[in-house]
């Protein structure tokens, strides 16, 4: 099945074979209006002047961008996509001066949603992340990583990740890479050492038996698992053949960092409060940094050091994190934190999500996505504007007119 966009606007196409790094520059990414697109079997063919493809391929299936803006499908390289529960209570506790961990302490936290997650079926758990990628779907995001991390038993983390593999099958859905985060706390009744030692003799291998998790995460963090710990979980894991992520350093500068840079994990997620030289070291290392800004937004802190980043040439990701605690699965609102907010250009942010994120984040495909190039699956977006930058300008509302996705145009 072919089909031809014509009269395109500016094209930010994103073309990089590497990770964006740097102070970005914007010509060297984008496209003048005038351009044309043409989709062949889920996959961009052609990318070339308007007119001469809709002479061409005057017989296919056309439709008129009428000048908008194109960017491409939104890369999501972080989410707990699959719980049950609400936990806006805490918005209180947090106003009363509570920090996150005493919130854990007072039964709020993970262990709120564990408990809240295991009285759901599965339908009902796939029927929450069936509206939750329709949402993410609606902000122009193509694909997600989606963790499990709720169950924290080897019975629900088997659940859950099953949840999402079965959710992993629409083409007009984003699709999903998965991780399992069965060390994402630990279960009542066990102390985070007896929890390690289970995950290990246990559930690991349970989940690797199953084979629906691409890579395993771990939250290394002081008060949840420690460096020690964690390393345990990520070398078994490597053993058995997942793939490595972790979260690190969100309240403190926990060490989680060195241990990303030595085991070469493929991101390090949060990195809020990661020292400058284990940066540096995480970057030696090929070891992607994934600020998710919209956990301090939610949780009323300050910001990461993006320009930092930038000034070293160290490769970082944006992701909206959505979990209980974070609500939001629109990435162009995230990106508004960065632009409105932090003095981020509108380009470094696309990258950020779309290039970067893809690197980190595979589609189940194996094809190649995050830019609109040729060879590449046609997931992309058409902006309501004839400005490719309007993408992270309106927070709350989505900038999309239609989303194409494996090819199939949404309209929103
Ligand atoms: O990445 N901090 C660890 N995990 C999640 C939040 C989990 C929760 O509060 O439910 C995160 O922010
Ligand atoms: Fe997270």
């Amino acid at each position: 099945m072919e089909k031809l966009l014509v009269n395109a606007g500016p094209i930010a196409h994103m073309a990089s074979d590497k990770a964006l790094v740097g102070h970005i520059d914007d010509s060297i990414l984008t496209f003048e209006p005038g351009f044309g697109i043409l989709i062949g079997n889920g996959i961009i063919r052609k990318i070339e002047d308007s007119d001469d493809l809709q002479s061409e391929y005057s017989h296919l299936d056309t439709i008129d961008l009428e000048g908008r803006a194109v960017i491409p499908g939104l890369i999501d390289s972080h989410t707990h996509l699959i719980w049950s529960g609400d936990r806006s209570k805490e918005v209180g506790w947090r106003q009363k001066g509570y920090s996150y961990k005493e919130i854990a302490e007072m039964g709020g936290g993970i262990s709120h949603t564990v408990n809240s997650t295991k009285g759901a079926s599965e339908s009902k758990l796939a029927q929450l992340g069936l509206t939750r990628m329709k949402q993410a779907l609606h902000y122009g995001t193509t694909h997600m990583e989606a963790k499990s991390g709720y169950g924290l038993s080897t019975e629900s983390e088997l659940k859950l990740l099953k949840v999402a593999d079965s959710l992993n099958v629409n083409t007009e859905l984003p699709s999903l890479d998965i991780t399992w985060l069965g060390a994402h706390s630990a279960p009542e009744g066990l102390s985070y050492e007896e929890y390690t030692d289970l995950i290990i003799t246990e559930q690991l291998p349970r989940i690797v038996e199953q084979g629906f998790a691409r890579s395993a995460d771990v939250f290394c963090e002081p008060g949840w698992f420690s460096v020690e710990q964690s390393e345990r979980i990520l070398k078994e894991s490597r053993s058995l053949g997942l793939e490595l992520r972790m979260h690190i350093d969100e309240f403190d500068d926990g060490g989680g960092g060195n241990l990303a840079a030595e085991l070469s994990v493929s991101t390090a997620d949060h990195a809020h409060y990661t020292n400058s030289e284990t940066r540096s070291k995480m970057s030696d290392s090929n070891v992607n940094t994934g600020f998710l800004p919209a956990t301090p937004y939610s949780m009323g802190s300050d910001y990461p050091p993006f320009t930092e980043c930038m000034d070293n040439k160290w490769a970082w990701t944006i992701a909206t994190d959505f979990n209980p605690n974070c609500r939001t699965l629109s990435l162009p609102f995230v990106a508004s934190i960065l632009v409105q907010r932090n003095d981020i250009s509108p380009i470094t942010a696309l990258a950020a999500c779309t290039v970067n994120s893809a690197k980190t984040t595979v589609h189940p495909s194996g094809l190649k996505q995050g830019s609109v190039a040729e060879g590449y699956i046609a997931n992309l977006n058409i902006l309501d504007s004839v400005n490719w930058e309007a993408w992270c300008l309106q927070p709350g509302i989505s900038p999309f007119y239609s989303t194409m996705i494996n090819g199939n145009v949404i309209y929103h």
